[in-house]
């Protein structure tokens, strides 16, 4: 059962010389249970993706425009903004991208736990408080009640993370949880922890995630479907195994090549280092052309003049790109 399916949407920004699409023509699908790894460059997108999911972004300087994004049956695109409180927090919640600023500072971890928890439970604050530290101990905080009289800065990083997934999970209607790169703050150490965590939440309450990341280790160790964007464009979709085993565009396979272990095997056989030439194009002067044809080996005449059509290359693997056929294991 598909909890959200976004059909076809472009996202830009508005200022006096009109809409400028920064995301275009993106459609994907979410089913219950499942981990859905967004991968990507810096700037690709993938922020304001998940932002637009949960409609976070200044409607005055921004736009959604598309044929849905369905939340069950609802479509949130239509949603108005109290339906969209209504949502936040309570269906979908997020975890943000900068970890040490999401926690207000002036605020004890008690009280900021124990005021979402009346909001979305309707307990007293009483009842808030005990619930707020059982659900510190759900994410393994250490001696959890004394936890909740302390303020953001007397807790490390990896513990205020913890604090920040038991503040998205006090929902008990809780269908979507969407993390936005929710472990590149922290050392390796604690991000693996942190993943654990998330793991064993997703296995234990059969949680939905939307994970964003530009680490393709992250997204090895949680995700079941992976899609893979470009500069704006979903480039390649398909199952972890089809994105990690058999990556289909030159993106991914540059993407994949540039990887530590990978790095590390080409040095030892004392060849350079491998980098995708060129740099990503700035999303407000991206042409209809390919995205990634200005840096592929591989481009050909088509490649500048649409965005290539959809790709089959098995049931569960798409990638979007005119020269698939070629060097495809080859990167
Ligand atoms: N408020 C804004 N006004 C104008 N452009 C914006 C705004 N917010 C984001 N953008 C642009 O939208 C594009 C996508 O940004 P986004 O934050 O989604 O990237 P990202 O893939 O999340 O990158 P990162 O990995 O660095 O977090 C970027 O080119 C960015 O400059
Ligand atoms: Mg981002």
């Amino acid at each position: 059962m598909k909890v959200l399916d976004v059909k076809n949407i472009t996202i830009g920004f508005k200022d006096r010389f009109g809409f400028t699409p920064m995301v275009r023509d993106l459609s994907f699908s979410i089913d219950k249970g499942e981990v859905l790894s967004i991968v990507g460059e810096s700037g690709c997108g993938k922020s304001i993706t998940a932002y637009s999911i949960l409609k976070l972004m200044d409607p005055h300087i921004s736009e959604i425009r598309g044929d849905g994004l369905m939340f069950g049956e609802r479509n949130l695109l239509s949603a108005t903004e109290s339906e969209m409180q209504q949502i936040r927090g309570k269906n979908i919640s997020m975890i943000f991208q900068e970890p040490m600023s999401s926690l207000n500072p002036v605020f004890s971890i008690g009280a900021q736990l124990t005021d979402i928890c009346t909001l979305h439970t309707g307990d007293s604050k009483k009842q808030a408080w005990q619930y707020g530290i059982e659900l510190l101990k759900r994410v393994h905080i250490p001696s959890a009640g004394e936890c909740m009289h302390k303020y953001p800065h007397e807790l490390s990083g990896g513990m205020r993370q913890r604090v920040l997934i038991a503040l998205a999970l006090v929902s008990p209607s809780l269908e979507m949880l969407i993390a936005d790169e929710p472990t590149t703050a922290l050392d390796v150490t604690i991000q693996a922890q942190i993943l654990n965590l998330l793991d064993e939440l997703r296995k234990e309450t059969g949680l939905t995630l939307l994970m964003i990341t530009h680490d393709l280790g992250v997204v090895a160790t949680l995700s079941d479907r992976v899609m893979v964007m470009y500069a704006g464009r979903k480039v390649e979709e398909g199952s972890l195994a089809d994105i990690l085993n058999n990556p289909s565009h030159p993106y991914t396979q540059g993407l994949l090549s540039s990887l530590p272990i990978k790095q590390h095997e080409r040095l030892a056989e004392n060849r350079p280092m491998f980098a995708i030439p060129g740099n990503v194009p700035s999303l407000k002067a991206i042409s209809e052309a390919c995205p990634f044809s200005d840096r592929c080996d591989r481009v050909i005449s088509e490649c500048k003049q649409a965005f290539p059509s959809e790709a089959a290359i098995s049931d569960t693997h798409r990638a979007w790109c005119n020269v698939l056929d070629e060097g495809i294991k080859d990167a």
